[in-house]
């Protein structure tokens, strides 16, 4: 299944070589929480799948085939920059077409990067169904010792197939965008495990949140440990106790054990319970794990001593400096200022928007319009205005200004890139969630705090509630980058914009592989044209695909929106039943939307 090539640099005197996984992606079942057999997507007929190891400076090539029967599906090497190889990113509709049952493709690229990645599904909605795992890139150059090294995932956990759970959630039942709410919390895809440590020996424990949705705290009874990686970046040793891990974010922590071997000490998570809309009562928020000195001796389970995950006191990301020093990247060149709205459209679902755009996906993978479009490549009309294009300069400096009129957090990840986090507000901690009782605050460039000399970097970063993020970056990785909220429910209602990053250079410098290519074929989806899949007039976009339309003036969203949820909410009064699940008050909701939307 892994066969190594080795390939001898004999000029440079060191080794790089190939790293080889065959993937049969299919339908297995699993059972990680004890409490419901369900089907997951496994690899070669396993489940939890496996974890790719390789050394930086390693060719990963993977060739994937799906044989899942009855859905498309492709892999997003999160984290991973793609330099020259954006056509590799796995991002379906964005870099590639999605890969349908029956068809293979092969993910080619050279890893330069060093620390602790993941690999995940990025078609439509389906990593939450299992399609997720660890990627770790070794380093033997990394400015830290350790004697042994863990990786371990977390994870939010859905007893429902994501295809049951997505019909719910876009819904004229579902006017608020409630996301699912997980039915469990998996730790490195079980629970109730033990890690066996050694005493007075240093561990670099790998920490990855791949879950799909909730954000979890982090923290071990009775010890500290020192931060040293967060998204591949190395940092500056820095001493935390407990940590806030968003979906799709990386830290890698040293912990030195104790000089004992009596107790063992309870691995503690806490989902960040602010996310839910409700709570339901069988629904585990925490849990324990062991750092077990001694097998013999008691496993105890965790004392929490909060009622509520916000009492916890997060290590603030944005204060870590990169080992490597990179300074304060220079005024931008180009400044993108977005704000998070949530909001209905006519068809009654709630959507997600960056200004007023929702993401929506063209009917050519945006790259393949761009490799297509000659002369045009520059021209962001091309990509169709509902994949919210933005053509950033070779190597200019990049600012995005991100904020949050939403009272939700928001993990938001780019591709192809790590950013300089700048600025952040409100900043983790007690104060985290103040904004949500006024007005949102948007970035002020004439009134904020001090920017970091050396700022902490990473690919996923998140959007408080009601507040602001500032990134910059240099445009120097020329491709079509997705930036959008990880929280896969978010995706998927439209929280997403692409960056065409230096298109000459990238019709210069790239070339699609013919498998990439044929797969379209097989997949029935042009390869070629605008976002309309128009081949002969690039700046003709009859035909794109738009999000739906506004609804009518007279009737506000919020208005149907306060009626709906009034009514559900007084009939949940009533009869007290949980918000989760609500079938039985369907045709009356219905009745509400449709007198809604004929009021006036
Ligand atoms: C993938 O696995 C399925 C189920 O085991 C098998 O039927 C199929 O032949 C395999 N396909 C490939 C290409 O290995
Ligand atoms: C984990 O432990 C809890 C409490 O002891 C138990 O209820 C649950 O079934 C266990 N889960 C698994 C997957 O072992
Ligand atoms: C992977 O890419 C490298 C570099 O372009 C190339 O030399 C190699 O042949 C490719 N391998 C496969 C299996 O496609
Ligand atoms: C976590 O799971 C992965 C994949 O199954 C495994 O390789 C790794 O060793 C596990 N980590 C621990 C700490 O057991
Ligand atoms: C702990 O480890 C250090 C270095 O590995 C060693 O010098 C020391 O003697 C050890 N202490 C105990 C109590 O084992
Ligand atoms: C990657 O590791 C090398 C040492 O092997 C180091 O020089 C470089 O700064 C690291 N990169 C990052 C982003 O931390
Ligand atoms: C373990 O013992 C060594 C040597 O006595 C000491 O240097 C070290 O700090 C101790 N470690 C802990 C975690 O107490
Ligand atoms: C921990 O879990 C218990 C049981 O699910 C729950 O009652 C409690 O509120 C949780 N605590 C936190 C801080 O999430
Ligand atoms: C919680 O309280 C207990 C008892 O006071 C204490 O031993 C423990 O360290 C506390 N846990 C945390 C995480 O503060
Ligand atoms: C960004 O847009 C928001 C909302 O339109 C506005 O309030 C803010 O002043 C703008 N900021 C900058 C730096 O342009
Ligand atoms: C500047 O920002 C701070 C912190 O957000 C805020 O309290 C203050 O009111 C702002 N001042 C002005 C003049 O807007
Ligand atoms: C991509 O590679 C070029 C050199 O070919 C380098 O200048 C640039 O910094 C790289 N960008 C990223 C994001 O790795």
């Amino acid at each position: 299944m892994k066969s190594f090539l080795l390939l001898v640099l004999a000029a440079l005197g060191c080794r790089a070589k190939t790293v080889t996984y065959d993937f049969n992606v299919t339908w297995v079942t699993a059972n990680p929480d004890g409490l419901a057999e369900r089907k997951v997507v496994g690899i070669n007929g396993q489940w939890p799948l496996p974890l790719i190891e390789v050394d930086k400076g390693d060719q990963l090539v993977v060739n994937m085939h799906n044989g899942l029967g009855d859905r498309p599906c492709s892999i997003h090497w999160h984290g991973m920059f793609q330099n020259n190889t954006n056509y590799m990113d796995g991002a379906s509709m964005v870099t590639q077409c999605p890969v349908p049952p029956g068809s293979s493709m092969t993910y080619n690229f050279t890893v330069n990067q060093n620390g602790t990645y993941w690999y995940h599904c990025h078609t439509d909605y389906c990593y939450p169904d299992g399609y997720r795992q660890a990627l770790i890139v070794h380093d033997e150059h990394a400015p830290f010792k350790f004697d042994e090294e863990f990786t371990i995932t977390m994870s939010d956990w859905y007893h429902e197939m994501v295809e049951d759970l997505s019909t719910d959630f876009m819904s004229v039942y579902n006017p608020t965008g409630a996301e699912p709410i997980p039915s469990a919390f998996l730790f490195n895809d079980t629970m109730n495990s033990s890690i066996p440590v050694e005493p007075n020996k240093t561990y670099l424990l790998r920490l990855v949140n791949i879950g799909a949705f909730v954000a979890q705290y982090f923290y071990i009874e009775g010890h500290t440990f020192k931060i040293v990686e967060i998204d591949g970046v190395y940092t500056e040793p820095t001493e935390a106790d407990t940590l806030y891990i968003a979906v799709a974010q990386r830290y890698a922590i040293l912990l030195t054990t104790k000089n004992q071997t009596d107790v063992n000490y309870a691995i503690v998570t806490v989902a960040d319970s602010t996310l839910l809309d409700g709570i339901p009562e069988d629904l585990q928020l925490n849990n324990t794990n062991w750092l077990e000195y001694n097998k013999d001796a008691a496993h105890p389970q965790a004392t929490i001593n909060v009622t509520d995950s916000t009492e916890l006191v997060p290590f603030d990301d944005i204060t870590l400096v990169p080992t490597d020093k990179m300074e304060l990247l220079p005024e931008p060149d180009m400044e993108i200022n977005v704000t998070v709205i949530m909001n209905n459209l006519n068809t009654g679902f709630s959507y997600a928007f960056l200004n007023n755009i929702s993401y929506t996906k063209p009917k050519v993978p945006s790259l393949y319009t761009a490799m297509s479009s000659g002369d045009l490549v520059a021209n962001s009309e091309i990509y169709g205005e509902f994949t919210h294009p933005m053509i950033l300069n070779h190597n200019d400096v990049v600012q995005i200004v991100v904020n949050n009129a939403d009272g939700g957090s928001h993990p938001f990840h780019l591709h192809g890139h790590n950013f300089q986090v700048i600025n952040r507000a409100p900043p983790y901690g007690p104060h985290f969630n103040d904004f949500l009782n006024g007005d949102p605050v948007p970035y002020d460039p004439s009134n904020h705090t001090a920017f970091p000399k050396f700022p902490a970097r990473r690919d996923t970063f998140v959007l408080p509630p009601q507040g602001y993020v500032v990134l910059r970056f240099v445009a120097d990785n020329p491709g079509v980058w997705i930036f959008h909220c990880h929280i896969d429910w978010h995706l998927a209602s439209g929280l997403a914009m692409i960056l065409i990053e230096a298109p000459q250079q990238m019709q210069e410098r790239m070339q699609i592989p013919q498998d990439h290519l044929d797969v379209c074929q097989a997949a029935g989806v042009s390869s070629k044209g605008n976002a309309a899949a128009d081949t002969t007039n690039f700046l003709d976009l009859k035909g794109q695909d738009a999000q739906p339309g506004w609804i009518p003036d007279g009737f506000t969203p919020r208005g149907i929106v306060a009626l709906v949820f009034s009514i559900l909410s007084a009939i949940i009064g009533i009869v007290s039943i949980v918000i989760y699940g609500m079938a039985d008050v369907k045709p009356l909701m219905m009745f509400c939307l449709e007198r809604g939307l004929h009021l006036n």
